[in-house]
């Protein structure tokens, strides 16, 4: 079956706004800003080792397909590359402070640089697929650190707000790529479009896990905490509380589902209830609740 239009693109009233902050400039977070939690700051500072190269990356996968896309899209993909420049920026300037207390990033920002050159070296279509991957990724973990205070409680106050703008973002602009991949394979059949996505988003997945662990295990080894105890304090913090990882869990396996699209799940919700608190940085005291 081919698709000549894109199938259920982001929602009309939508509007992704770039929102450009910035972060922690004035203010000396300590080393370990997650709540003192050797594991909490290693999972979140190995995070965002990988956004100022990745993020340059989603934005040069996605313009490749811009010429190409009607102009509603490509109005998006020119608001989620500004959005993604300013991330790259903020995390740039997040990375250089935990430089400054400390740790020594190279091997992890190594390991993004080999796995992005071995992404780069396959076609453009590839890179796109591994795009729109990821970006679902980013989004399921959006909607997790804002739907749920647990995993940020504890942490320095504009630090949580970096990881709070970010995810805001991250699930305005989630439709972007995938909309992308939609238009740039709309004369695909289906079963081949699925094939792709589907072994990309094994494959990313499965590298995201590991070298996400390995990093924040070596920050913890930098910090002291190596061997079964440093294992077993990252696997309960992803795994079973706060458990980022096991909550994203269902929404990650809906990406294999035939009618996916991103915004099959509308969290708008959780922008509306960003917005009413955004500025004083106040956490929420709940966790989000839909709205009805
Ligand atoms: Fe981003
Ligand atoms: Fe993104």
């Amino acid at each position: 079956m081919l698709v000549n239009a894109i199938a259920t693109p982001s929602p009309a009233s939508l509007s992704i706004t770039p929102r450009d902050r910035r972060f922690g400039r004035d203010t000396a977070a300590p080393r370990l800003w997650h709540g003192g939690r050797v594991e909490a700051t290693a999972i979140y500072n190995a995070l965002s080792t990988t956004f100022p190269k990745g993020e340059a990356f989603f934005v040069e996968s996605v313009r490749a397909f811009r010429k190409d896309a009607p102009p509603k899209l490509a109005e998006e993909i020119k608001a989620f590359t500004t959005q993604e420049a300013i991330h790259s920026r903020e995390h740039d300037a997040f990375n250089k402070r935990a430089e400054r207390s400390g740790y020594d990033l190279s091997a992890l920002e190594q390991r993004v640089e080999e796995r992005l050159a071995i992404t780069r070296g396959r076609s453009p279509i590839v890179s796109l697929a591994a795009t729109m991957a990821l970006e679902h990724f980013t989004a399921i973990l959006a909607h997790q650190l804002l739907a749920d205070p647990r995993h940020l409680a504890g942490a320095e106050r504009e630090t949580a707000e970096l990881w709070r703008w970010h995810s805001v973002e991250e699930i305005e602009h989630k439709g972007v790529a995938y909309d992308t991949w939609l238009n740039a394979t709309r004369h695909w059949p289906r079963w081949k479009r699925w094939k792709l996505k589907a072994r990309v988003m094994l494959f990313v997945t499965r590298n995201f896990v590991v070298d996400r662990t390995a990093g924040a295990l070596e920050l913890m080894r930098q910090d002291g905490v190596t061997g079964l105890p440093a294992w077993a304090m990252l696997l309960r913090y992803l795994w079973v509380r706060p458990g980022m990882f096991r909550k994203i869990a269902g929404a990650w396996l809906k990406f294999f589902l035939p009618g996916f699209r991103p915004w099959n799940e509308d969290d708008r919700y959780l922008l509306a209830a960003y917005e009413a608190s955004a500025g004083d940085g106040l956490q929420p005291e709940r966790k989000v609740r839909r709205a009805v």
